[in-house]
This record gives C-alpha cells, structure tokens and sequence, in this order.
C-alpha cells in the first residue's frame, strides 16, 4: 500500500485531532481528551457498518483501518488516535509504517502505565476482546516495559452486553465469574483494553472484589475511584485501568506548548459514522455524557 496521507499548513487555529473507533466505544476516550482540552476542534468516526473489529483478522482491520485514516486525513486532521483496542493491537505499527500523518493507538502508553503500576507484584491481568489478545500485542509490550507475568483474557460478550445497557447485576456479573474466575490472585492491575470495558467496570470490580477479596479501583483521566471495597482485606487494591489518560498523554505530547493556548478557539466536533445514524446515535449517548452533534453518514471502501 502507497498511500501517504500529509499533514496540512493548517493553522492552530483549524487544527483538528481525530477519533476512529470500530464503533461508539472510542468515546469515552474522546470524551477525556475534550473534558481536558474543550477548545480543541475534534473528529471522531466509528465504523459501525463494519463492526464488531474484534472477531476479524489482522489483515481485514488494518484495510478497514487504513479506510478510516484516508477519510480523517481529507478532514484536515493533525493527528489519528486510533481509540479502538482490536485497530490498536493489530493494525497501529503497520499504519504508522504507511501513513505519514501521525497515528497514535492505544497499546505502547498504557502499557507502560500498567507496567508502573504494578511495580510490586509484576504480574498485570490485559482483558480485550478475541483479536486483541489473540495478537499478542499487549503482551509483549508489556514484557518489554519490565512485567513478568501477563494473564490475558478475551471477554468478547461484554461489548454486546453493555450495547444493551446490561452492565451491571446478575447476567453481567455472571458473565464476569465465566471470563474472569481463574484469574491470578496476585495481579495488582487489569488493563481494560476495549473501548466498551471501562462502561463494565462495575460489574469486573464486584466480581473480581469478591472473588479475591480485595478493594478495586477504577483509574482513569478523570481520576481514581473506588469502586468495591473488602473491609476484611489488608491487600492493597486492584486497580482497573482504562487507556483514557495514556491517550490524553500522548495527544499532549502532540500539542506540545501548544496545549492550553487561546489559538484553540474551534470547539467543533464533526461526528462520522457508517452506517444506520440514529441507531448509532442511540449507541453513542452510553459513552459520552456531553452532547454530541448528529452523526452524519459517510461510506468507507467498498462495504
Ligand atoms: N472497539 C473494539 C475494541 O476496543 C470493541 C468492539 C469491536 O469488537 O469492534 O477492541
């Protein structure tokens, strides 16, 4: 593939970050760079025609991938957050290979984040969806940030489950005993890396709260906040993480000094998707609590 997608002479002024997302999910993670940066002009896609990425291949998502970044870069954007964990893990090194535009995913910052946290017992539980883990990606880049042991588990009925707003109570915390029983009682930090997990966080720390009978944490932009707490532990707590702040990091790092600057006067946000509009406005209100522009229909490669 020879495509190079180049960054404008846009001034700071039109300057545009993108989000692409499989589906609604990457907003949550918009949502953190927005609530930090609210003059900042954004683009977020998701590919809902396409979706779920995270029972295709490696060779399917980085096309459907590359699709995405074709049409971002014609909207002028600066810079691709690739927001989904799946595009993340299996499809990030190849496009930053192809693309000149700068594409950041979610796997090296929070990985190295997961691996600070977990500086005591080494060993980090990564929760994703059946391509996410079965790539390895995670994995490895956490071996190489220094951690010893990762456990890894595909959770792939959380995202339906939490698209029909059962995210919390008996079905979903069976769901959680089902993916989660056997997990090592001595990891200290699980990654949550799926767009949909941190909206299943919940129902992962009161399973995993009682199963291990300790405190868990949920750690994200936004802060940390307990989300189950054993009183008759001495154990530290575990700490659920969402990729929300490594993001923000890394669009910082790409804003430089730039960052709080009154040059950023947009506060525009375009919302793209693939398909079915209302449906996927319907969608998007689970992730995002700000208000969203009407999402407008787009069509990526051949469908
Ligand atoms: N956005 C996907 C991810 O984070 C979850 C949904 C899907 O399978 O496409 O992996």
């Amino acid at each position: 593939m020879n495509i190079a997608a180049q960054s404008g002479s846009t001034t700071l002024k039109n300057r545009r970050i993108a989000f692409f997302d499989s589906g609604q999910g990457g907003l949550t993670v918009w949502e953190s760079v927005v609530g930090r940066y609210p003059h900042l002009n954004t683009i977020y896609l998701g590919d809902n025609a396409r979706y779920p990425y995270g029972n295709k291949g490696a060779d399917t998502v980085t096309r459907y991938a590359s699709e995405a970044i074709l049409f971002l870069a014609a909207q002028k954007a600066e810079l691709i957050v690739v927001a989904c964990g799946t595009a993340s893990s299996v499809a990030v090194a190849r496009l930053k290979q192809v693309f000149r535009l700068p594409v950041v995913g979610i796997v090296e910052g929070f990985c190295s984040e997961a691996a600070t946290l977990s500086i005591n017992s080494r060993r980090v539980a990564v929760l994703g969806t059946r391509f996410t883990v079965a790539s390895g990606r995670f994995e490895a880049v956490l071996k190489e940030s220094g951690v010893e042991n990762v456990w890894q588990r595909a959770c792939p009925l959380f995202v339906p489950l939490v698209e029909e707003g059962v995210s919390r109570g008996e079905i979903a915390e069976a769901a959680c005993r089902m993916y989660l029983s056997d997990m090592p009682d001595d990891v200290d930090v699980v990654m949550l890396a799926c767009t949909h997990f941190p909206r299943f966080a919940g129902a992962i720390a009161n399973t995993l709260g009682m199963l291990k009978n300790r405190s868990v944490v949920l750690r994200s932009a936004e802060g940390e906040i307990t989300l189950f707490t054993s009183s008759s532990s001495s154990l530290s707590p575990i700490v659920l993480l969402d990729s929300s702040s490594s993001v923000l990091a890394s669009v910082e790092t790409f804003l430089g000094n730039h960052a709080n600057s009154d040059e950023f006067q947009g506060s525009e946000c375009s919302l793209f998707c693939t398909d079915a509009p209302a449906r996927f406005a319907q969608v998007a209100q689970l992730f995002a609590n700000k208000e969203l522009p009407e999402p407008k229909l787009i069509s990526l490669g051949s469908l």
